[in-house]
């Protein structure tokens, strides 16, 4: 089998973290997100991948994943040149694919559960499809399948009125079957060639597509608080480990993952989950946790973080506490005379002097 993952597209509703790069590269606990979609198509014993890039920052996506070899894997790259729809975007990859299964992931889907077992059921049995279904509060927002005596018998893109809450999840099993639909696929309202319709045609012309749940976690991060929800749920389920540089007098309290080389001052406290990348310095009076990813080389004094991701190379040397916010690598905050809570989104460079 072969792994395709897409990481192209705008990120809009994460500007403007996404001015300066794609949105699968914001990272979840101190990781790009869609080094999680690898490490799951890895999982699977898939050891070649391509990434379709395309949009804001491709070069980053290339720099980051490079020819694979540090996944010890084999990753190539093939380019969207515009945002056509997920269908147009895997068509692009019809010649990687060759004659097999293959296993397509969109970079900015998180689950937490291997899909091993699940990718071994469909290279051995007859399926010309098998999507991941998982049961949502708004199903008005994903594509959608309709389930009846335990088989599909419809799936719809963002239906006004959803016959159910079962939403197609971004993780699609496929055969080479679906490149004969797609020469046949019209695009849809909104202008893209929908991979939802492309199955709906499959179970119109009697292919077999068939389903899985998802019972445990999955998050389509499009918005701030999806990467704080999913930040909060990958943490969570981390095994703690201390690589920093011991004090005795620290507290540090549940799931605490302390990166290389970093120092915490005897008056600050972690509480967990939280991790802390490497060469970090968490100086005085700080209240990390729960629920917080501090990026590598950053130095904080003096502020309470609940529930946010700070990123690389940042400052925050105020008297400020700090909640559900997100802040890009370099920025920093400084001064400490307002002491109200406050909610921040801050692109790449932000500085500000409260
Ligand atoms: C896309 C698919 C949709 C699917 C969702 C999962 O939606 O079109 O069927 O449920 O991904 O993440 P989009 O993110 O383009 O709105």
């Amino acid at each position: 089998m072969k792994g395709i993952i897409l990481h192209g597209g705008h990120g809009t509703r994460l500007r403007p973290l996404t001015h300066t790069g794609p949105k699968q590269l914001l990272p979840i606990a101190n990781k790009p997100m869609s080094e999680y979609c690898v490490e799951a198509i890895k999982d699977c014993g898939i050891t070649e991948i391509a990434i379709i890039i395309g949009g804001i920052g491709s070069k980053k996506v290339k720099e980051y994943y490079g020819d694979g070899s540090k996944f010890n894997l084999k990753i190539s790259y093939i380019e969207q040149d515009e945002p056509k729809g997920i269908a147009h975007a895997i068509n692009l990859c019809k010649d990687f694919v060759e004659n097999e299964k293959f296993l397509v992931f969109l970079g900015d889907n998180i689950i937490q559960k291997s899909i091993s077992d699940i990718s071994k059921k469909f290279e051995n049995d007859d399926d010309d499809a098998l999507v991941l279904l998982c049961e949502v509060p708004n199903p008005e927002r994903f594509g959608i399948a309709d389930v009846k005596d335990n088989k599909i018998i419809k799936i719809m893109e963002k239906p006004k009125n959803p016959p159910t809450n079962l939403a197609v999840t971004g993780i699609y099993f496929l055969t080479t079957k679906i490149f004969d639909i797609f020469t046949r696929l019209k695009p849809s309202w909104r202008n893209e060639l929908e991979i939802t319709d492309a199955l709906q045609m499959m179970l119109e012309e009697n292919c077999i597509v068939n389903f899985e749940m998802i019972t445990d976690y999955w998050k389509d991060t499009g918005t701030p608080n999806d990467i704080l929800h999913a930040n909060g749920e990958v943490l969570k389920n981390m095994q703690p480990y201390f690589h920093g540089v011991k004090n005795e007098n620290v507290e540090l309290v549940g799931n605490t993952m302390i990166g290389m080389n970093s120092k915490i001052h005897s008056t600050s406290k972690i509480l967990g989950p939280c991790i802390i990348g490497k060469n970090c310095v968490i100086g005085k009076n700080c209240v990390l946790g729960p629920n917080v990813s501090l990026g590598d080389n950053s130095k904080l004094t003096n502020c309470s973080i609940q529930n946010s991701i700070i990123m690389e190379n940042c400052t925050i040397d105020s008297n400020i506490k700090i909640k559900d916010s997100i802040l890009a690598s370099n920025s920093s905050i400084t001064l400490d005379n307002n002491n109200n809570e406050k909610v921040l989104l801050l692109g790449e460079g932000t500085k500000i002097s409260l």
